[in-house]
């Protein structure tokens, strides 16, 4: 079935997403900010996949919180416009992710979870390329950023 792209309001979107994730959140010690643009940013693509790329980005940084490593205290979700695209990106401070497991993090079945399918990555991925936009994931100082940008009017 193929859904139809339509141009919508990216706070709209993480505001659904924040609302799927609200009880888990507030079951963890964990500080969660959000810095939204206060430009109006659209994005051009189905609702519902860009709501699940940035649900499975805030998803795998509270997955940390399940393992036996340093958990994250924080995760800072942000939206901004960088020249023609609308960026969003989610930071956390727990745990960096080793340099052998970066190179393969976007491919299919691959996880470090117990019970992780190592499949939301390779999803993201697809759906933001296939938006004719960019998804990547690095360590920074404390944790790990993930960053996508998506084509902005
Ligand atoms: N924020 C992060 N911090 C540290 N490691 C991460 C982070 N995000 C992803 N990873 C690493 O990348 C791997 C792949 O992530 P991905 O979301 O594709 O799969 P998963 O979370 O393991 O399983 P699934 O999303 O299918 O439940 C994870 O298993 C983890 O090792
Ligand atoms: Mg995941």
């Amino acid at each position: 079935m193929t859904r139809l792209s339509q141009w919508t309001l990216i706070r709209a979107l993480v505001r659904n997403v924040l609302f799927l994730l609200e009880a888990e959140i507030k079951t963890h010690a964990i500080q969660l900010d959000i810095h939204l643009s206060k430009n109006q940013l659209l994005v051009l693509g189905d609702s519902v996949e860009i709501e699940q790329v940035i649900f499975n980005l805030i998803q795998n940084a509270l997955d940390k919180l399940d393992t036996e490593d340093k958990s994250p205290h924080s995760i800072v979700l942000s939206t901004a416009r960088v020249e023609n695209q609308t960026l969003v990106s989610v930071v956390d401070d727990g745990f960096q992710i080793d340099d052998s497991m970066l190179d393969r993090i976007f491919e299919p079945f691959v996880s470090t979870k117990k019970d992780g399918m190592g499949l939301g990555l390779a999803l993201c991925e697809r759906i933001v390329n296939r938006l004719n936009g960019q998804i990547e994931l690095y360590n920074v100082p404390v944790g790990v950023k993930a960053r996508f940008t998506l084509p902005a009017i």
